[in-house]
């Protein structure tokens, strides 16, 4: 079938009954529908193709293709002319995110600021870090009690009345973009809670909505679906499945038990949640970070991650924003094999991604002192589409898990299996001389897997260098944050701070005296923001001070070097397996990272710079000093420089 001109066909036919379905409308704003058909013309095709490769096969096809139409037309009408400004501004400027102006934050509303008027009174705090782009996890309605932090959502269109309400939400967004800081919000789209109406209705016996989730009377269907899936949430239930008595089913729960997978195979799930995006998007938010994108399809006989229909639903997701909300982009939250990761990078699908391998591979490089698995992989895996953008992290609200490559770890004589074994013994301080204060998270005595939890601060070695050891390894400590940051915030991408960070928030053990909490480690990495701790940050004779001083320079630094943004990256071979090193180009500027990952001190031969062909005379942006490659560079422990070609 020619695809293409079915396409074409399809539209034909049903622009003309949209038209009059939005008549009204089109009668009060005909420009604005003008500016609308031309996207759907524009985007219309790519839709068509995925969603015809989805559900072409059901008999009502065009019925929901002429919903959805229905559908995109009426949020476009809503959305306010504010937000279709900066749709258009967008539009102009797909690269806006590639600016080194860029950082990024996270944070939860409850902990850090309590509810979202809080968050309101924390933009000077937000303006005074940097931050361009905010994110807040969840905050809709969810379960009491267990929630998953707020993961387990109950409407995408009520906040949580503890936090707010909707309407303080889209101020916030309208008075954070005043202040040029975009909304990032989560679409946690592969699953609702067991309490989203559409789950209550299920539960009573509707059979439409049973249709939305995956739910089987007997063990037959997810016995033969087990003996190919990973299990995520291992030492919540065992398996993909968890049974409900009251209804007598088998539900797919990948994560927690009240967190049912939604059913993507039913075209019409596609097309209520289509609706919960775009209502997302009127609401102001700019950047949806699409939450487990690997879940989203299921196939019998597979693993049911990362299939090719995950990918087609992103992109049909991102056509539809491309015609009803084109300022909104996409961010990947796939944290799965770095082979995975990269394809849902692309401008069609996830526009920004979670780095997780650099992730990974920092805190690998911390505990080992050696720099080849991360040069390698890095070398191999940092360059994705010149349009999109990694996000670069260093912590986040989830674990650690170690998703680097097994091959390319081979390549170097790394066995995969051994040495994840080696870091979660390292990072949960069992190692012998491990500096590091970290939690197993989700240990699996079947296949002897497990993840670590812990704060940024706690893994790089602060919280036992303050209670058992001397100034000399407590100043360590924070240069080994300072080290993995200074990473983050050149390499190119976006940084994104884990707040509470910035000031060395340590792990707090209180989690277990909470039984909605003790069940799950990653709450030791989860505090309520102490703002008593906050106040220091601007005295150096304190531990916030100390760390808050240094970092907010390195902000400040990356801001003022614009070949730290959007631009080409290269990773070098250096000849000591203790330095790290890149160059950052735009046109003329060239910047050259290097970094000691070792708490002994690197000499680095002044001939071994020149024959990169970099030159000779050099300032080292984050000292002053200046540097020449007639004299060898001496690399304290943990220090990085980021030396400027001086021409
Ligand atoms: C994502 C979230 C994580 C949550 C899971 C299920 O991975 O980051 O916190 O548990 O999705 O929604
Ligand atoms: C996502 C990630 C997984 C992570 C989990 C939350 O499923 O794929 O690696 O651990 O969420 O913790």
């Amino acid at each position: 079938m020619d695809l293409s001109r079915e396409s074409k066909r399809t539209l034909d036919r049903l622009e003309p009954r949209l038209e009059t379905r939005f008549a009204d409308y089109i009668s009060k704003h005909p420009e604005e529908w003008q500016v609308f058909e031309a996207r759907l013309n524009r985007h219309f095709e790519d839709l068509f193709r995925i969603l015809h490769h989805l559900y072409g096969e059901h008999y009502d096809f065009f019925y929901h293709i002429e919903e959805l139409l229905g559908v995109l037309a009426s949020y476009w009408a809503q959305r306010s002319v504010e937000l279709k400004t900066l749709d258009a501004e967008r539009e102009n400027n797909p690269d806006w995110f590639q600016s080194n102006q860029m950082l990024g934050g996270v944070c939860y509303v409850d902990l850090f600021a309590g509810n979202l008027k809080g968050v309101q009174e924390k933009i000077p705090y937000f303006k005074e870090l940097g931050l361009t782009y905010l994110h807040l996890m969840p905050l809709f309605r969810c379960p009491e009690g267990e929630n998953d932090g707020g993961y387990a959502i109950s409407s995408y269109r009520e906040v949580n009345p503890a936090l707010g309400s909707m309407q303080e939400l889209s101020n916030l967004a309208r008075l954070l973009r005043g202040q040029g800081i975009s909304l990032v919000l989560d679409f946690v789209f592969n699953h609702t809670s067991n309490e989203h109406e559409w789950a209550l209705k299920a539960r009573a016996g509707d059979p439409d909505y049973q249709s939305f989730y995956y739910m089987f009377d007997d063990r037959l269907m997810p016995d033969a679906y087990e003996r190919t899936l990973r299990e995520i949430f291992p030492e919540e239930h065992p398996g993909a499945f968890t049974y409900f008595p009251e209804i007598g089913k088998w539900v797919w729960t990948t994560f927690h038990s009240n967190q049912w997978d939604l059913n993507y195979s039913n075209p019409v799930v596609f097309n209520r949640m289509a609706e919960e995006m775009l209502f997302l998007a009127n609401a102001g938010v700019e950047v949806l970070r699409l939450d487990a994108v690997a879940f989203l399809w299921k196939q019998m006989g597979t693993n049911c991650e990362n299939l090719p229909e995950a990918h087609m639903l992103i992109q049909a997701f991102n056509s539809i924003a491309r015609i009803s909300a084109p300022a909104l982009i996409f961010k990947s939250e796939a944290i799965v094999h770095p082979d995975e990761v990269v394809r849902y990078i692309h401008p069609k699908e996830c526009q920004i991604s979670y780095n997780p391998l650099l992730m990974a591979l920092l805190w690998n490089t911390l505990a080992t002192r050696q720099t080849d698995l991360l040069t390698f992989s890095m070398q191999e895996r940092f360059k994705i589409h010149p349009r999109c953008a990694w996000v670069n992290y260093v912590r986040c609200h989830d674990d650690i898990g170690w998703t680097f490559s097994d091959e390319d770890a081979a390549q170097l004589g790394i066995n995969g299996f051994d040495h994840r074994r080696f870091l979660n013994e390292f990072y949960t301080g069992k190692f012998p001389g491990s500096f590091a204060r970290g939690l197993p998270f989700q240990e699996n005595p079947r296949t002897g897997d497990a993840r670590i939890s812990g704060t940024c601060a706690s893994l790089a070695g602060l919280e036992k260098a303050i209670y058992q050891e001397t100034e000399r390894e407590v100043e360590l400590a924070l240069r080994r944050i300072l080290l993995i940051h200074s990473v983050i915030l050149s390499i190119g991408g976006i940084p994104l701070i884990y707040l509470g960070d910035e000031i060395a928030t340590l792990n707090d053990y209180r989690y277990r005296e909470d039984p909605a909490k003790v069940r799950d480690s990653r709450w030791v990495h989860r505090p309520f923001a102490d703002w008593e701790k906050y106040k220091r940050r601007h005295d150096e004779t304190t531990m916030e001070g100390k760390l808050y001083s240094r970092l907010r320079r390195l902000i400040q630094l990356r801001k003022e070097i614009m070949a730290f943004g959007g631009a080409q990256t290269e990773i070098l071979t250096l000849r000591s397996k203790h330095l790290f090193s890149y160059v950052r180009q735009l046109q003329n500027e060239r910047v050259l990272a290097i970094c000691n990952f070792s708490e002994q001190p690197q000499i680095i031969d002044g001939n071994e710079i020149r024959l990169h062909g970099l030159g000779y005379h050099f300032v080292d942006l984050v000292s002053g000093q200046p540097y020449s490659t007639i004299n060898d560079l001496m690399l304290e422990p943990y220090q990085f420089v980021w030396l400027k070609v001086d021409s």
